[in-house]
């Protein structure tokens, strides 16, 4: 189904370092060969994306089912993994029964790209860097705004995490000097748009109108009042939770709220003359757009590797 990307294969294995090494090289692009995550780093990224009781775990490439099982286990989640490899999915569901949680931790033989994984509020992978970026459409259009991603090692090109650590992985078998990096995001809710309100910072109502454009969870635009603009700055968005800074006319304001639909119901942190005070801050909507990474297919998305 990959095979088309198999010429290049090779050439950007040798480009990414701590590559799934030689053992990738002699696959096909877009095969990931069954490496285990070593405990340790499988526990950070768990404590990193904040596993709870609450959550669903669907890891994608589940090898022997240490994620999901530690996910149930350790932190009273539930969830799924699927992998394309029977055996490695009938040792899965085995460790499942034997940890006691085979009632919360399922395993299924199935192709990551055929599994539904809209239930995810987790979703753990260790994935080669073309598979990742393979999928990434397929994150972005399906997992809830909010939806923590938590990868070992590789990452998903523009989509630059919102957070990474490097650390000691006593025990792995592939790589440079036992080492796994932790990358880890939140799926970005959809702010591209154009944007109304009124606020009363000095005594006296005004409009404001905002143009906002959107690239994964990372924000640009222009604010503008009363015959003034500015680009906005450290624009971002964290699920469905928006912020944003700009400074106009000498008046800074700081922005934070949440995006419910073509809303936005937050706060303001106004400071001007030495002063800042707090006020309630509502928008709407007028017009959607697309964010920009909205239009990126699998083939467009995998050719950041190139
Ligand atoms: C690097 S291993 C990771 C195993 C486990 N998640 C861990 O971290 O220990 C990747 C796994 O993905 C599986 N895999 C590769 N391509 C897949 C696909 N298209 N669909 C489902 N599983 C796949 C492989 O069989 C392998 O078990």
């Amino acid at each position: 189904m990959h095979t088309r990307f198999i010429s290049t294969a090779a050439a950007a294995c040798a480009l990414l370092s701590g590559c799934l090494a030689g053992l990738a090289i002699a696959q096909d692009w877009g095969d990931t060969p069954y490496v285990q995550t070593p405990m340790n780093v499988v526990e950070r990224m768990q404590e990193i994306a904040k596993i709870g009781p609450n959550d669903f775990v669907v890891d994608l490439g589940s090898g022997d089912g240490r994620m999901v099982v530690t996910a149930a286990k350790k932190h009273g989640a539930r969830g799924f993994g699927v992998d394309l490899d029977r055996r490695l999915v009938a040792l899965a569901n085995k460790n499942a029964a034997k940890a006691g949680v085979s009632s919360r931790a399922k395993f299924y033989e199935r192709d990551l790209y055929a599994t539904d994984i809209s239930e995810a509020t987790v979703l753990s992978i260790y994935l080669l860097p073309e598979v990742n970026l393979m999928a990434r459409p397929k994150l972005l259009s399906t997992l809830k705004p909010g939806t923590r991603i938590v990868s070992h090692d590789y990452g998903m090109g523009n989509w630059k995490p919102d957070y990474q650590e490097e650390l000691a992985a006593p025990g792995k078998t592939v790589g440079i000097g036992q080492r796994s990096k932790i990358l880890f995001w939140v799926v970005p809710g959809h702010a591209a748009g154009h944007w109304l309100w009124r606020m009363t910072p000095n005594g006296k109502p005004v409009d404001v109108d905002l143009v906002l454009q959107q690239n994964f969870q990372v924000l640009e635009g222009k604010l503008s009042s009363a015959g003034r603009s500015a680009s906005i700055e450290k624009g971002k968005l964290a699920g469905d939770n928006i912020e944003f800074a700009a400074t106009l006319d000498g008046t800074r304001y700081e922005f934070s709220g949440r995006i419910i639909n073509n809303a936005i119901e937050g706060k303001a942190r106004v400071t001007a003359g030495g002063s800042t005070r707090e006020l309630p801050w509502s928008a709407t909507r007028v017009e959607i757009w697309d964010a920009r990474h909205a239009s990126l297919t699998k083939e467009q998305s995998v050719k950041e590797l190139q």
